[in-house]
């Protein structure tokens, strides 16, 4: 009977314990919606400009997939078109002035070279971003 009433305590103190904890960490959370229920509407973010930058931005660091100097609202990139590749694939970047596509996009996982763009580089912007002028969201000390 004793180890009964023991058992009991034991869980509604653990009980106890979880209910506090999780009331603490719903009030200490804000996400970037702020202090705003999920019905309230946010006011629309302020669209910026892309940048552009003439010869490329520089790296920060060597194995950097370079950032994108130039707008890309109007490229798509889907399961069945790219329209990245109208400047950069290897058919058209001397005709576009374009640089192109680096050796290392057309390896397979194994290192094997591939006579076709390796479907792993396909979504360019996964890796490439486009760059607009504004203020980090959050504070941000990386590379610093
Ligand atoms: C209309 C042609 C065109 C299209 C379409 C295009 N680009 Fe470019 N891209 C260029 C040219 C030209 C440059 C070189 C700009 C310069 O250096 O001043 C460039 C530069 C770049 C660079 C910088 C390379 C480096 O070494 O600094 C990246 C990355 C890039 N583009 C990615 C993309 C991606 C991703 C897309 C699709 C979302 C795309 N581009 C679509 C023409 C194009
Ligand atoms: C998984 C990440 C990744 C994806 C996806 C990717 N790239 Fe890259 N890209 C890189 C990295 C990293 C580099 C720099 C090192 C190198 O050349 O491999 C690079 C380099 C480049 C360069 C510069 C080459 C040079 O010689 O300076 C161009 C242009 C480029 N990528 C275009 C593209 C385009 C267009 C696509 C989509 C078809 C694409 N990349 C997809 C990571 C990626």
């Amino acid at each position: 009977m004793k180890k009964h009433i023991l058992t009991i305590l034991t869980g509604a103190l653990v009980l106890l314990a979880s209910v506090s904890a999780t009331v603490v960490a719903a009030e200490a959370v804000e996400s970037l919606r702020g202090g705003l229920s999920i019905e309230e509407q946010n006011q629309s973010f302020e669209l910026k400009r892309q940048m552009t930058a003439a010869g490329g931005f520089d790296r920060g660091w060597k194995q950097q997939p370079p950032l994108v100097p130039h707008k890309v609202d109007n490229d798509r990139i889907s399961v069945r078109e790219n329209t990245c590749l109208r400047c950069h694939s290897e058919k058209n970047f001397e005709k576009e002035k374009a640089p192109r596509i680096g050796d290392s996009h057309y390896l397979d996982r194994d290192g094997n070279k591939l006579d076709t763009l390796s479907s792993r580089r396909w979504f360019c912007t996964q890796c490439h971003v486009p760059q607009v002028d504004a203020a980090p969201l959050v504070e941000n000390t990386f590379g610093r």
